[in-house]
């Protein structure tokens, strides 16, 4: 039950930490014409991810791509426009193959030297006009084109892109086709295989299937489904797919435009009547606005019908009949296109759009999509999750006194999610810079997890050393199965390191879950931590006094920024030598915040029923009330800059009786004028006396039994910045044998029995008294 608490408990963390990621980019491309009356500034950058620009042509001789010198401009400032309203915006230069009349296309295609120089001037012009990508547009298949060439044709330029990336150091450039819907013409069909394999997306022309210049009978030109003939998009993506072309190399072509037919008579059923020929312009070519202005002057209740059996808008007035793809058309294709898997959509005549209504209903639909999916595993994850916390309550209310343990971690839970609900910087936007580690990943790294590699063990668990295929070096810690600061203190760290930023914090990188591993992983410090160097007899003389006060001075940096600097006040509740890393210059930083609590800036000081924490860092209050507040980092610090400035640990037993803990010891010497018996003899330095006595009234004074008594990160800041200003006298530190009036004896067996201890110094080392 617990471990399956666990899961939930987590699997709820997770959806609150990273919400829908993107699964790959959905194309929301146009083709935009030079001529067309439209300004490339006056599209609208946030409905498109992409823009193409049309058209360039072969040239029938040289083979070579040539822009009209009228557009040449167009093309020139195409990119640096479109840039210039949305950098991310993806452009695309579109060369024209000629449709009916492709005999340039056609001699280019025959012989391989001139489809090398064709691809060349592609691949030079689009670098030129800085394009990302170029498009083939207006392949009609047929039989004056030899497929077989156009498959050279693809894979030689898929071929020439490449090596011209590997050259110039420059992404890829994209290589796309317009390829039209009806899947053979003229029982010719296009070389699919090729096409898959060498281009990145196709655009599918699903439109101008039946044209009132052509036919006799009355039909939409670019239905999604038909039940009467084959003439329709789905049968054309249907085809496609069972063949075997990926779905995600689709681009659904969008029509922004429709026809007026001339029908035989004034026919209330419209699709399919008999049919004279184009209405309203010469071809019957229609854009969206203007058929929106013809409908709207036919005055009021003149409205466009929206048949859902083809996805098509028809508007019909007397023997007239438009088909088009109005708001309800594009969503259902849009849609569509989601339900296939496509890559996304494909506008044709940016400029007929009106106010980018069309555009927009695209861009919204794809969006709803998105949520759809979601919808339906969030719902029955969120069920399944309340019931389980719901039976886990239940459950752990017949038996709390065994299993408070869990119940402070479902407390806590709730209490956070509670926090990032109500606080509206919730703590994700602290961790987009946060990576996922694989296991295999971790496992490689760390040589399995070898003892060799091993830094260290934490109350969490093993830390271990690992290096990244790509040579950086990592610290991995890893939740140990037994360890009683568990998933709680793991979601904690996450949340919190992941939203700080500072030189002396060690930086969280990332973390891991694959196969119910806990890990997270830090940035690696090669110098280990200060315990390591305070407490040895050798090593200790590798810190001097300057290398002492560097130290000193980046922990009340990191203090601070953690009290008075970040966006939350942060209590570590943890601090002590282990915790303070170096790195290759010695720098500290601060590390393992599983343990710290968030605290709202304007509490003065928080209630905990758990208390945590390692002996001889943990101030009074906090031992006898479970009372905390930043005071509680300011006496652990203070604890530290004794044992920064001493050596000694503050487990031991000092003075002429060996009576006295180091607070005591330090703070008699102190009353007594003979400080420089406290230091550490390896200090000895006589210019630093000054200072090193500062830095023990500093110390003394955040020791102090009440935390009200204690100063300020600020405060301390600025007393060991600044050596002349004048600083109160330290009153007697907490936990002395000589008891304030007001402390009884009683406390003493308080302390030893709540501290959980969670780390290295144990209980069993207290000082017997
Ligand atoms: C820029 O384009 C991207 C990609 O289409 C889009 O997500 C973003 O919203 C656009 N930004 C603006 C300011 O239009
Ligand atoms: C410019 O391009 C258009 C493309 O439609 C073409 O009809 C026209 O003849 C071209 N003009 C020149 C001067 O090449
Ligand atoms: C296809 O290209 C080959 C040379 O690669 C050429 O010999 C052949 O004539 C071409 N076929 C057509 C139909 O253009
Ligand atoms: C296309 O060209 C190839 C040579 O590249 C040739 O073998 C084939 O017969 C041609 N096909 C047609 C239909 O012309
Ligand atoms: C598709 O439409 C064309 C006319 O554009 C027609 O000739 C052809 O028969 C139609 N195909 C099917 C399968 O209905
Ligand atoms: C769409 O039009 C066809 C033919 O006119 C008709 O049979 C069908 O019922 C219409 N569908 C809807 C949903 O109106």
């Amino acid at each position: 039950m617990a471990s399956e608490g666990k899961i939930a408990c987590f699997f709820v963390f997770f959806l609150c930490l990273r919400p829908s990621s993107e699964e790959r980019t959905w194309v929301k491309s146009a083709y935009v014409y030079d001529g067309s009356d439209i300004r490339l500034s006056a599209i609208d950058s946030s409905l498109f991810s992409t823009l193409i620009c049309a058209f360039a042509y072969i040239d029938s001789s040289t083979h070579q791509l040539y822009v009209n010198s009228s557009t040449e401009y167009f093309f020139h400032t195409f990119t640096d426009s479109v840039k210039f309203e949305n950098s991310s915006i993806t452009t695309l230069l579109s060369v024209w193959a000629g449709r009916e009349d492709p005999s340039a296309f056609v001699s280019m295609l025959g012989e391989s030297s001139s489809r090398r120089s064709f691809i060349e001037s592609t691949i030079e012009k689009a670098r030129l006009y800085g394009f990302s990508g170029v498009d083939l547009c207006g392949v009609l298949p047929s039989r004056s084109i030899n497929m077989t060439n156009l498959s050279a044709l693809l894979r030689e330029w898929r071929d020439g892109v490449d090596a011209e990336s590997r050259k110039s150091g420059k992404p890829q450039l994209l290589l796309v086709m317009a390829v039209y819907c009806q899947p053979i013409f003229n029982s010719v069909s296009y070389p699919l295989d090729s096409i898959q394999r060498n281009l990145d997306w196709v655009h599918l022309i699903a439109y101008d299937y039946h044209l009132p210049t052509r036919e006799r009978f009355a039909l939409p030109h670019a239905a999604l489904f038909d039940p009467a003939s084959q003439n329709n998009t789905d049968f054309c993506i249907t085809w496609l797919l069972t063949r075997g072309f990926p779905a995600r190399k689709l681009v659904l072509g969008l029509p922004y435009h429709g026809y007026a037919w001339q029908l035989e008579d004034s026919s209330p059923d419209a699709i399919g009547h008999p049919a004279v020929g184009p209405a309203v312009t010469a071809d019957g070519s229609f854009g969206y606005s203007s058929i929106k202005l013809y409908i709207r002057d036919f005055g009021y209740g003149a409205t466009s019908v929206y048949n859902s059996t083809y996805a098509v808008n028809l508007f019909r007035k007397g023997s007239v009949w438009i088909n088009f793809d109005d708001v309800e058309a594009i969503r259902a294709k849009v849609t569509y296109a989601k339900e296939k898997g496509l890559l996304g959509y494909n506008v044709f005549q940016i400029n007929n759009d009106k106010n980018w209504v069309l555009s927009r209903t695209a861009q919204e639909a794809s969006e709803d999509q998105q949520h759809r999916r979601w919808f339906w595993p969030v719902l029955l994850i969120s069920i399944a999750i309340v019931l389980l916390i719901f039976g886990l309550i239940c459950y752990l209310q017949r038996r709390t006194l065994k299993s408070k343990g869990i119940l402070g971690v479902m407390k806590g839970f709730s209490s956070r999610l509670k926090t990032m609900v109500c606080k509206g910087e919730s703590l994700e936007s602290g961790t987009p810079n946060l990576q996922t580690f694989g296991y295999v990943t971790l496992k490689a790294a760390t040589d399995d997890f070898s003892s060799e590699n091993k830094l260290g063990e934490g109350g969490f668990g093993p830390v271990y050393k690992g290096k990244l295929p790509k040579g950086q070096y990592i610290a991995v810690k890893r939740l140990s199965k037994t360890s009683n600061q568990g998933l709680e203190e793991f979601k904690n760290e996450v949340m919190l390191t992941a939203s700080l930023q500072h030189v002396n914090l060690v930086r969280l990188l990332g973390f891991c879950t694959d196969r119910e591993e806990l890990m997270l992983i830090y940035e690696y410090m090669p110098n280990k931590s200060l315990d390591l160097y305070l407490f040895d007899p050798i090593r200790k003389y590798l810190l001097d006094w300057v290398k002492c006060v560097h130290i000193i001075e980046g922990i009340t940096q990191g203090l601070l920024y953690l009290q008075e600097y970040s966006n939350f006040t942060i209590i570590h509740r943890d601090l002590k030598a282990s915790n303070v890393l170096l790195d290759d210059e010695m720098n500290p930083k601060i590390s393992d915040f599983g343990l710290a609590r968030i605290f709202r800036k304007d509490d003065i000081e928080a209630n905990t029923n758990r208390i945590v924490g390692t002996y001889g860092y943990v101030p009074p209050e906090y031992v006898r009330k479970g009372i905390y507040s930043t005071k509680y980092d300011i006496y652990s610090f203070g604890v530290l800059l004794l044992q920064i400035i001493s050596g000694k640990k503050n487990s031991c037993c000092y003075g002429l009786n060996e009576n006295l803990n180091l607070l005591e010891y330090a703070y008699e010497l102190w009353k007594d004028d003979k400080c420089m018996q406290f230091m550490d003899p390896s200090l000895d330095d006589s210019s630093s006396s000054c200072k090193l006595m500062r830095c023990m009234q500093v110390a003394l004074l955040c020791v102090q039994a009440k935390p009200g008594d204690r100063p300020s990160m600020l405060e301390v800041s600025s007393m060991l910045k600044n050596e002349s200003s004048a600083v109160n006298s330290p009153k007697k530190p907490a936990f002395s044998i000589n008891k304030d009036e007001d402390e009884d004896e009683d406390d003493k067996c308080l302390i030893k029995e709540a501290i959980h201890s969670v780390n290295d110094a144990s209980i069993s080392e207290l000082c017997p008294r």
